[in-house]
């Protein structure tokens, strides 16, 4: 499916965020492994979150549909030797690999092109070292057959940072023997830890170490998902950057190991203000208040490159309406994507006429660039997509993105809420 984006007047009005997608897989998995029925609203139409549930019901969980975005969770019984699909969605293997070794059953995961050319020994190695057996297919990638076996708590330095790589490992120690201890490079989000202490678990964290024990036992809780600031970042960037527009994007979440944009984007000269915070299960959410702003270039770099990583490619955008150069540096792991996200963005920013350049582990934007519509590529990415629908908001034309329908692996409604955001008429 093409979309054809037209310069945007100005966005104005208020949409409600759809859950977060990385909250919403950790509660279904977690929910998966508890005592009592998981009671969880706020879940996002997101295909990858669909991936999650598909997967925990080959595996034998009962999920039970109670209204839109709300399901039930009862404890079922494990299903040994299934093949379970986790179509375009990372999280979805690297989390249930470690569910599965941890639970101790066989299991093959498989998915999609995209999927299959990620690498997964990230979280086999570390696994295997618990006491599993994972084969990878060549190139460490999927399919990989799992073979479950008693487990052994590990002290484990993740050679690069990966929220998804820690989660797996602290997933398998809940039922390992003895203590599992995961040490970041660089703070990671650190959405499992806090759903695991709302569920009872005591998570030790000191500094960059986090630990569980193998003797945990989870209580089931209500978990209302809070809206996701990765589906919100493509409103904060286009409202910056579209002259009179102001946007309130409601109940969003704020966890610090997120907000990384909402801090480049105030040392970019944003004006992007923060209201009625408050905490649901261990996270903080709040309106978040946006308004056109004058932006200058910035250093992009660091520890804080974990807490944007899935923001990255509409900064780049954010960064082509901006006053003076905007470096992006030790971003390596946007190569590990959906697609290799350096090149994706630098291709299709390059096509509408941005001066744009491709680093080994980042980018860089001389602004500001005067943008022309052209004809881009989602690549077949979520992220992909909604950035260039953004960067079509402020060129000169029409903007096609073709194959735009891989917006629904996160946000589905995303064209209706921009189009209503577009007319003035929030959702
Ligand atoms: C995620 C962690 C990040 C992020 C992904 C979701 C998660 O991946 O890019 O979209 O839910 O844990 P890495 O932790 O592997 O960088």
């Amino acid at each position: 499916m093409n979309v054809t984006i037209q310069k945007a007047d100005r966005l104005r009005g208020s949409v409600a965020m759809p859950g977060d997608k990385s909250i919403a897989h950790r509660a279904l998995i977690l929910g998966s492994l508890a005592r009592g029925t998981q009671a969880i609203t706020g879940l996002p139409a997101s295909q990858d979150v669909a991936s999650t549930a598909a997967c925990l019901r080959s595996l034998g969980c009962a999920i039970e549909e109670n209204g839109p975005g709300h399901v039930l969770m009862r404890p079922g019984a494990w299903e040994s030797g299934m093949r379970i699909f986790a179509g375009n969605s990372g999280t979805t293997a690297r989390l249930l690999s470690g569910l599965i070794a941890g639970i101790g059953i066989d299991c093959t995961i498989d998915g999609d092109d995209s999927l299959r050319r990620r690498p997964m020994e990230r979280v086999a190695a570390p696994l295997r070292e618990m006491g599993a057996s994972f084969e990878t297919a060549p190139g460490g990638c999927l399919p990989m057959q799992i073979q479950g076996a008693p487990l052994q708590g590990i002290t484990y330095r993740p050679p690069v940072a990966s929220a998804q790589v820690k989660s797996a490992i602290l997933i398998a120690g809940l039922n390992a023997q003895g203590r599992t201890t995961v040490v970041e490079k660089a703070p990671t989000r650190d959405h499992t830890e806090n759903m695991l202490a709302a569920m009872g678990v005591p998570v030790e964290r000191e500094g960059r170490n986090v630990s569980v024990a193998g003797t945990a036992e989870l209580h089931a809780v209500h978990v209302t998902v809070p809206g996701d600031i990765s589906s919100a970042a493509f409103f904060l960037a286009a409202a910056s950057i579209v002259p009179g527009s102001e946007v309130v994007l409601r109940g969003t979440g704020v966890n610090a190991t997120r907000c990384g944009v909402l801090d480049v984007l105030a040392d970019m000269g944003a004006a992007v203000s923060i209201d009625g915070e408050k905490m649901s299960a261990g996270e903080r959410i709040a309106d978040l208040i946006v308004r056109h702003a004058t932006l200058h270039g910035t250093e992009i770099q660091g520890k804080i490159i974990p807490r944007l990583i899935d923001e990255l490619p509409v900064l780049a955008v954010v960064a082509s309406q901006a006053e003076g150069t905007t470096t992006v540096r030790g971003a390596a792991e946007l190569r590990h994507k959906e697609s290799d996200r350096i090149r994706t963005v630098v291709d299709n920013l390059s096509r509408m006429g941005a001066d744009i350049e491709e680093m080994e582990d980042g980018f860089v934007v001389r602004g500001p660039c005067s943008l022309q519509g052209a004809t881009v590529s989602s690549y077949g990415d979520h992220r992909i997509a909604m950035a260039m629908m953004v960067a079509g908001l402020v060129a000169d034309g029409e903007t096609v993105v073709e194959d735009s329908g891989a917006v629904s692996v996160s946000y589905p409604g995303f064209l209706r809420d921009l189009q209503a955001l577009t007319e003035g008429r929030g959702a």
